[in-house]
């Protein structure tokens, strides 16, 4: 919890923060971060990079589709023309819930990722948000 807090406090003011609440119970069953892909240059202003994460309760339900739109919305609105993300490759269920929203793969990162001592791939994908 301090962790999550500490994200909260420190997220950029460019940064978007989309939530889903089930109206019924109140509770938080997604939310999605979108943030500036880098800050020490402003070459990269246009570029954002992306998180999802929806309750393992409530998946196939389109949540994640809804984030989505509510966040490339407000992406739009505060100037990024482009989002730059990556996913492990034996992460199949978010490959393909961002290809089926418009990303593309444009690489693969080798034994980019380690998990509990073993190398995992990262597929690296984008989407452009306004016309090129
Ligand atoms: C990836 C994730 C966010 C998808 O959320 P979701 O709310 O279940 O997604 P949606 O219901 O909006 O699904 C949209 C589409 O994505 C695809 N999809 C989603 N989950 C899928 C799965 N397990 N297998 C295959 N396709 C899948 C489908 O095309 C789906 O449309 P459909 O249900 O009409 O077939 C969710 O599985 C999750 O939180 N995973 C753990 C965190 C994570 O890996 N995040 C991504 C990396 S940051």
């Amino acid at each position: 919890v301090e962790a999550e807090l500490d994200f909260i406090r420190r997220f950029p003011a460019r940064g978007v923060f989309k939530v889903v609440v089930d109206a019924a119970t109140e509770r938080l069953v997604g939310f999605q971060v979108l943030e500036p892909f880098a800050s020490y240059t402003a070459a990269f202003d246009h570029v954002a990079t992306l998180g999802t994460y929806v309750d393992l309760e409530r998946r196939r339900e389109g949540i994640a589709t809804r984030l989505f739109a509510a966040t490339f919305a407000a992406a739009r609105e505060k100037g990024y023309e482009k989002v730059f993300t990556f996913v492990r490759a034996d992460n199949q269920a978010a490959l393909r819930t961002y290809l089926a929203r418009g990303f593309t793969v444009i690489g693969t990162a080798r034994d980019h990722a380690r998990v509990d001592g073993r190398y995992v791939d990262e597929i690296l994908i984008e989407t452009r948000l306004t016309e090129s």
